[in-house]
């Protein structure tokens, strides 16, 4: 069942570049986006005001991806909030408002209901959904499935890499039904989303480099993630799995959010991961790390190719390949699993069923 592999988590790492060529498939057709599940038309846009994602845990941090796209791309308001914060308050939203709701499962008790709650203020929904026929998948307006295939390991991985791919694909959609994405910037998308199966392979391939960089961080109790933008919501991924997974205590932090008091825990025993994938703000994130290696911090950044500065200031550095800017939390979150994995395993724990936590949590 495991196809020969220690976990189902691996195995699920593993068969990510075919889950970004399955999320594809039907949504580029003669070298142009279309999600045709998403078949609206201008006048149904046009009076959209704010947008917002609503998810649970790994689901919740491919919305805030969601968030920062849906601003840069829509230039509407956007929000993505946890499921069980939104359904108990009184969230301002009416028939203008758009909701994506993110899940793996389609069964997520508190995303249900934050979901019936925008449904009953009017507001319009989208599922992005993994499990086919599931209940959100039924209570939503309009589903985009995201083609993952069963994902049995507890923690979810393959499921994050397809979410992030087909909200994007969905907003690049959406920003051409009305007029806010030229043909020259679809052109580019199109090309650079042909890359990202060849990219993620190109990471696993490599993947031992963070089996090894484990051997020295085995035992550490504690750790931050950093990152900007698009590498903030990465860093709270990051930091979950290894929590979840490896039972060691980790923050993803904004990279720029250290100094306003994180800064004070940084010591020589302190380990630092730094993600800086996002080229617009990557000076930024090396002055930061600066920062910690200032107070004796040991660093791990994990940064593209091209970035020439990364290992003059990074302990270690895992290379990522040079993909577009806005599409890197689908293949930088690998080296983020594996991590997690490689440090679970080291610890001897039960990868699959982590402690305390359930695959589908269908009670509140
Ligand atoms: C973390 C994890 C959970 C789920 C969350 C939402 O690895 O698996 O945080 O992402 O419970 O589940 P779904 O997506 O099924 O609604």
């Amino acid at each position: 069942q495991k196809g020969g592999f220690k976990h189902f988590m691996l195995k699920e790492i593993l068969e990510e570049p075919d889950v970004i060529v399955e999320a594809l498939r039907g949504r580029i057709k003669n070298g142009e986006i279309e999600i045709p599940e998403l078949d609206f038309d201008k006048n149904y846009f046009k009076n959209i005001n704010q947008v917002y994602f609503v998810a649970c845990g790994t689901a919740y941090h491919a919305g805030l991806v969601g968030k920062y796209l849906v601003e840069k791309y829509l230039n509407i308001p956007a929000q993505a909030e946890v499921a069980s914060e939104f359904r108990y308050r009184n969230p301002v939203i009416d028939e203008r408002t758009l909701v994506f709701v993110v899940s793996q499962s389609g069964e997520t008790a508190d995303t249900l209901a934050a979901l019936r709650l925008a449904k009953e203020k009017k507001a319009k929904t989208i599922g992005i959904v993994n499990v086919v026929g599931s209940s959100v998948a039924r209570e939503v307006d309009k589903v985009v499935y995201i083609h993952a295939g069963p994902e049995i390991a507890v923690a979810s991985t393959k499921a994050y890499v397809a979410q992030v791919e087909v909200i994007t694909l969905s907003i690049l959609h959406l920003a051409k039904i009305i007029d806010k994405l030229n043909e020259a910037n679809e052109k580019l998308f199109v090309e650079e989303f042909q890359k990202l199966e060849g990219f993620a392979r190109e990471i696993l391939e490599n993947k031992e480099e963070i089996a090894s960089f484990v051997s020295t961080t085995k035992n550490i109790e504690e750790t931050f993630f950093i990152g900007r933008n698009l590498d903030y919501a990465l860093s709270l991924e990051g930091a979950l799995k290894l929590k979840e997974i490896a039972y060691v205590h980790a923050e993803g932090y904004p990279a720029g959010e250290l100094k306003h008091g994180p800064l004070a825990l940084i010591t020589p025993n302190s380990l630092v991961i730094a993600i800086d994938t996002f080229t617009p703000l990557s000076d930024k994130t090396i002055s930061n790390i600066k920062e910690v290696k200032a107070r004796g911090g040991k660093v791990l950044a994990i940064a593209k190719k091209d970035n020439t500065r990364i290992k003059e200031v990074a302990d270690s550095v895992f290379y990522i390949p040079n993909v577009l800017d806005d599409l890197t939390p689908i293949i930088t979150v690998i080296p983020l699993q594996l991590f997690a994995y490689y440090m679970a395993d080291a610890r001897g724990l039960d990868i699959d069923k982590p402690r305390n936590l359930a695959k589908s949590v269908t009670v509140e």
